[in-house]
């Protein structure tokens, strides 16, 4: 039994770490605040963790025995999990996130149906209404941990293609259908009102397998375009079951921290979606792979082609550039070279804005992270409605390592699988620089008719590489700073 004083403990503890979770989360929400948003939740996590080693004192004469076993194997997980994390962490690439965010978000689906594992075995859950909420706790966690799987797989280029066959809609429907059956089957057979035709063990087995197949069967089928739209639906699912299985524990840190990962998954998923122009059901049930193969309108014009040095003299003698980041630049890892060359351009008296699209890259704010990891003020970069307006008037937009965020087939080819997403509009500029190595497409594999365009010059190189090239031209110059 739990005397007073480490309850008091605990419940403080627990109220604590929801309050950081919550206060870290509401920092996050802008890139100023985000690192120390990331290290508030990351305290209210250090906080939770230290709680649920109290529970030690609540323990009955019978678990007694076995604490230090438990306790040692929970140090062991602790260091194991901690330090595969830190040093994941460390040394992930940028574009490797949406893989990493992946994994991890499988990982506390796991957790969750792990949870739900230990008490439906150990036949914890009292009552039909802690078994229903047990049973869909580990429905929703085991669908998250191979859903999060098959999504890093493919994002990880282990899996390169959807996979699809006729009436895979029915036969998904069914294995979701046949999981639930065996869900209700073991409510009923728990209480007596129907005979078990296998031993509750087998049946929770059965329960499992045919969840995590349910989570296999649902993201095979989806394009590799849509995996960050998928993760943000399994961060919601995994924020959900935890927060289930925190009901079943009585934890309350459990519970806050489950809703405000599920709501904040939520509220991804239906932003990513509306920045592409998408239902979430679209994503889910049909996606660019499954639609009819594009044909490109006809496209007039020609690519023309242009020394980065060129380029970068150019903008030198510009009053206005509008920078447009995309994932190539991410890849090039060239953002400190882009501000290094922004600031040439500012002490020559350009002005020099950052627009940045909310699906620019391969997850979201991976530009925002990524200008601000080069040290690009935040006062210096705007969002798609915010400058959008003002492209008509500027005088070059340089487009960086992006394709699909600045494709004007977006706004008139209704035939475009990318139809309709809002897209930046760097093709009304006066002039438009494009980096990009060759004529690789966007993810959504389409031609740009952008880059075809008269106004429209191509640098073609890595980002990083013409980056360095544009600074010693425009060095090279020698022109006395402008005060
Ligand atoms: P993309 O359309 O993918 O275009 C990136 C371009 O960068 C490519 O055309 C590529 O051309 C170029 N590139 C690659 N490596 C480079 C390098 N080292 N140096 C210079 N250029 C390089 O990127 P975007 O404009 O950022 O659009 C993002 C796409 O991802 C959209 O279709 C969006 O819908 C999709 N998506 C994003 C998200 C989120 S949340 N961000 C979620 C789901 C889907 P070359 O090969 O010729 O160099």
């Amino acid at each position: 039994m739990f005397t007073f004083i480490p309850q008091l403990v605990i419940g403080t503890a627990d109220l604590a770490a929801a309050l950081l979770f919550m206060y870290g989360l509401w920092r996050m929400s802008s890139p100023v605040t985000a690192p120390s948003g990331i290290r508030v939740a990351g305290l209210g996590m250090l906080v939770a963790v230290f709680a649920s080693f109290l529970y030690v004192f609540g323990v009955s004469a019978a678990a007694r025995p076995h604490l230090p076993v438990n306790i040692g194997l929970a140090v062991i997980a602790l260091a194991a999990g901690g330090g595969v994390a830190w040093w994941s962490g460390r040394r992930v690439a940028m574009t490797s996130m949406p893989q990493m965010v992946a994994l991890y978000n499988g990982m506390g689906g796991g957790a969750a149906g792990a949870i739900a594992a230990v008490e439906l075995f150990g036949n914890k859950a009292q009552g039909a209404t802690q078994l229903v909420v047990t049973l869909i706790g580990a429905l929703i966690g085991a669908v998250s941990l191979s859903g999060s799987l098959i999504a890093w797989a493919k994002l990880n280029g282990v899996i390169k293609k959807p996979l699809r066959v006729k009436g895979q809609q029915i036969f998904n429907a069914a294995s979701m259908a046949a999981t639930l059956a065996v869900g209700s089957y073991l409510v009923y057979a728990a209480h007596g009102v129907a005979e078990p035709w296998m031993t509750a063990p087998r049946l929770i087995e059965l329960y499992f397998a045919l969840a995590l197949l349910c989570g296999v069967l649902m993201t095979l089928p989806i394009g590799g375009a849509d995996m960050p739209v998928v993760i943000s639906i399994y961060n919601a699912f995994t924020g959900l079951a935890v927060g289930l299985e925190g009901y079943v524990l009585q934890n309350p840190a459990l519970m806050i921290a489950g809703m405000v990962v599920g709501a904040a998954g939520l509220l991804l998923t239906l932003l990513m979606a509306k920045a592409m122009n998408r239902s979430v059901a679209n994503v889910l049930f049909t996606n660019f792979g499954a639609a009819p193969l594009h044909k490109q309108g006809a496209i007039t014009g020609s690519l023309k082609p242009t020394a980065p040095g060129d380029a970068g003299i150019a903008m030198r003698y510009s009053s206005s550039v509008i920078i447009v980041p995309g994932y190539g630049l991410a890849v090039a890892q060239g953002q400190g070279k882009l501000y290094e060359f922004v600031k040439l351009l500012q002490t020559g008296g350009v002005s020099v804005k950052f627009a940045v699209h909310p699906v620019a890259g391969r997850m979201p704010g991976q530009m925002d992270v990524l200008l601000a990891e080069a040290g690009v003020p935040y006062d210096m970069i705007f969002q798609l409605e915010d400058i959008n307006d003002e492209f008509a008037s500027t005088d070059v937009a340089l487009v960086i390592g992006a394709n699909d965020v600045v494709n004007p087939a977006a706004r008139t080819d209704k035939s475009s699988p990318i139809f309709g997403m809002p897209i930046l509009n760097a093709d009304r500029a006066k002039r438009v620089f494009v980096v990009k190595r060759g004529e690789g497409k966007g993810y959504a594999g389409i031609v740009n008719a952008l880059f075809y365009a008269d106004n429209c010059d191509m640098v073609y190189g890595d980002a990083q590489a013409v980056l360095i090239k544009m600074i010693e031209a425009v060095r090279g110059l020698g022109l006395p700073a402008v005060a």
